[in-house]
């Protein structure tokens, strides 16, 4: 029986990148993926590079001003999440560059084109912030996942697989985080 495939109008797709200063730089590569491919899952990848340095600066938000009884752990574990994010930074891209791309990834590059909410400086014991980065971590997970879709359908495997990665280790985070709200 014939697999079936997705079409580009059955994908949800996730966020762009906002243009921010000149125009994409492109590389020459010897790599086995037409151009087109490669410049959609460029922009795919600088897209989720920008959500992923914002997240990593907000998690270091929350690990940084996080007050209350739960302090310590709540310190603790906003910290090695950021220290998990700040990989898929790194890997998502070095992905880009891989395909001939220019990674968009200084911080205020990030901040304007990331599609994540600025983070709530009001917050302030612990479940504020496990509410705040809550959020975040939904959102950032469901723009990944949308683009492990995305990146598929335009036929780059490698750069969905990198995706279901970084997908399936926020699902984890997401639950220790989100276990703490949980009654
Ligand atoms: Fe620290």
């Amino acid at each position: 029986m014939a697999k079936a495939t997705k079409s580009n109008a059955d994908i949800n797709h996730a966020p762009a990148a906002k243009t921010v200063g000149a125009a994409p730089r492109t590389f020459r590569t010897s790599i086995d993926l037409k151009p087109n491919v490669r410049s959609s899952c460029i922009a795919l990848l600088n897209a989720r590079l920008a959500d992923s340095f914002d997240l990593y600066s907000q998690l270091k938000q929350a690990h940084w001003n996080v007050k209350g009884m739960d302090f310590i752990q709540l310190h603790e574990l906003f910290d090695e999440v950021a220290e998990r994010t700040l990989v898929y930074v790194d890997d998502i891209a070095e992905r880009a560059i891989e395909l001939g791309g220019y990674a968009t990834g200084t911080a205020r590059m990030a901040g304007a084109s990331s599609s994540l909410p600025e983070y709530p400086t009001a917050a302030t014991n612990g479940q504020e912030h496990l509410t705040a980065v809550v959020e975040r971590m939904a959102l950032y997970g469901k723009h990944v996942r949308q683009c492990i879709d995305e990146a598929d359908d335009l036929g780059d495997k490698d750069t969905a697989d990198l995706f279901t990665e970084i997908s399936r280790a926020v699902d984890k985070d997401l639950w220790f985080l989100e276990a703490h709200l949980q009654a």
